[in-house]
């Protein structure tokens, strides 16, 4: 969303006439897009700030905080004195991003804007990477954010602080910019949102979109993230199922596997529901490609509470886990209501006894492949090798051969191992 974020100031700063450079050196202005999600972004920024000053030896330069960390750390960005910074946006201001520059050249206080918008989607703004044609790797997916912000509150969670209330845009406008895109040499789309499947615009729900965009001609694949387990209603799934644009992998953020700690996550759903849910969408779609979220030690995690996320990690057998340390982040639930009390070492233990266990069923499940044959999408074709990707999202390695990225390959899968699997064009064989 960030990355998506940054092509959306692009566009609006392009709009009022000033050019982008990628070159912090040279540049009159910089932004840093920040993300307050999980490590401590804070630190990682005010390096930068300082680092940028340093290299520029004196030369005036404009420093630019935008993202979740203004919001979430909005005292200490504009109390902090030795931090070196002109102006400030949250993520629902970037509209107003010219007219706090030209404030910042004043003689007034460092200008910021922290709203959260009830409303703002950026409808009307058409992200800059989204015209595509100039770079290889880019013209094949284009991300939409089809809604914004989250009600969800799980305790452990900043999101709903830094980025307000969900709100979504029309079914017409998302279908107008993937025509857009289509026109563009796009072939493949992917919805996002912080909470994509809880979208909602007056009758139509996230299957009504999914319906809707695929039916753009030259849009060949609809993937989505990341969507939360308690709005996977069965029309949805089927829409998963059955229409041939729409990818067959679902990221399934589980978080944790045992009752107790979901409750105090605050997710709404139990094992049982998740494991249902896992069920019923595999029942549907037997071949579907499923991810997860992890998060370990989150506050009062016991062993036995533990044990049952590897216990459902081995049941459901993820192709693919992001597994994280619970960090405490300020403002949320948790850090009011529980204690961040899994000391650090017992987090790092519980986080490489996860990753070696979705190693090893990653491996099992990649190599299950072999032999299948794959219609790959071509993103990059690199310098030694093409690089594609399957329908399920699994990256394939096929010999260069002059496929061009943009273009649909049939593979045979040919090796696979943890990152990534190995192929070669049936046209060769
Ligand atoms: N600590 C650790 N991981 C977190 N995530 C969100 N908040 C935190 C936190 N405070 C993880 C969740 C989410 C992913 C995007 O980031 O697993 O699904
Ligand atoms: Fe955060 Fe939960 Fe919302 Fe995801 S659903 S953004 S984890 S509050």
């Amino acid at each position: 969303m960030n990355e998506y974020d940054t092509e959306l100031v692009r566009s609006i700063l392009d709009k009022a006439g000033y050019a982008f450079i990628g070159n912090e050196l040279e540049a009159d202005i910089v932004m840093l897009n920040t993300c307050a999600i999980r490590e401590h972004a804070h630190r990682k920024v005010y390096g930068r700030v300082h680092e940028i000053h340093h290299k520029r030896q004196g030369k005036p330069v404009k420093i630019g905080i935008l993202g979740c960390m203004a919001t979430n750390l909005r005292t200490d960005l504009l109390e902090n004195k030795s931090l070196k910074i002109d102006f400030i946006a949250g993520p629902d201001s970037y509209k107003r991003l010219p007219q706090l520059i030209a404030e910042s050249y004043g003689e007034g206080e460092k200008p910021f804007d922290l709203t959260l918008s009830e409303f703002e989607t950026y409808s009307d703004i058409f992200p800059s990477q989204n015209s595509g044609g100039n770079s290889h790797s880019r013209n094949v997916n284009a991300w939409i954010a089809v809604m914004r912000g989250c009600n969800n509150f799980c305790t452990f969670c900043v999101v709903p602080y830094t980025r307000g209330r969900e709100r979504s845009r029309s079914v017409e406008n998302v279908v107008d910019e993937v025509r857009r895109l289509a026109d563009n040499g796009f072939k493949q789309v992917t919805l996002l949102g912080q909470n994509v499947n809880s979208y909602r615009h007056e009758k139509s729900d996230f299957a009504a979109l999914l319906e809707a965009v695929s039916r753009v001609d030259g849009i060949e694949r609809i993937r989505f993230t990341s969507p939360h387990p308690k709005d996977f209603p069965n029309p949805l799934l089927e829409v998963v199922a059955n229409n041939p644009k729409v990818c067959k992998h679902i990221h399934l953020p589980l978080q944790s596997g045992n009752d107790a700690v979901l409750d105090r996550m605050n997710r709404t759903y139990t094992q049982a529901e998740f494991l249902a849910l896992v069920d019923k969408a595999r029942k549907l779609s037997p071949k579907i490609v499923l991810s997860t979220d992890i998060i370990v030690g989150f506050s009062g995690e016991t062993d036995t509470e533990f044990e049952d996320t590897v216990k459902v990690m081995q049941d459901v057998e993820f192709d693919s886990a992001f597994i994280f340390k619970y960090s405490e982040r300020e403002g949320t639930i948790a850090q009011r209501k529980f204690p961040d009390d899994v000391p650090d070492a017992i987090k790092t233990e519980r986080i490489v006894r996860l990753n070696e266990l979705q190693r090893e069923i990653t491996l099992k499940k990649n190599r299950a492949h072999i032999n299948e044959i794959h219609a790959l999408l071509i993103e990059n074709d690199g310098k030694d090798s093409t690089l594609g990707r399957t329908d399920g999202n699994k990256l394939v390695l096929i010999p260069k051969n002059g496929h061009k990225s943009g273009e649909f390959v049939p593979v045979r899968i040919t090796d696979a191992g943890p990152h990534n699997l190995k192929g070669t064009p049936l046209s060769n064989n």
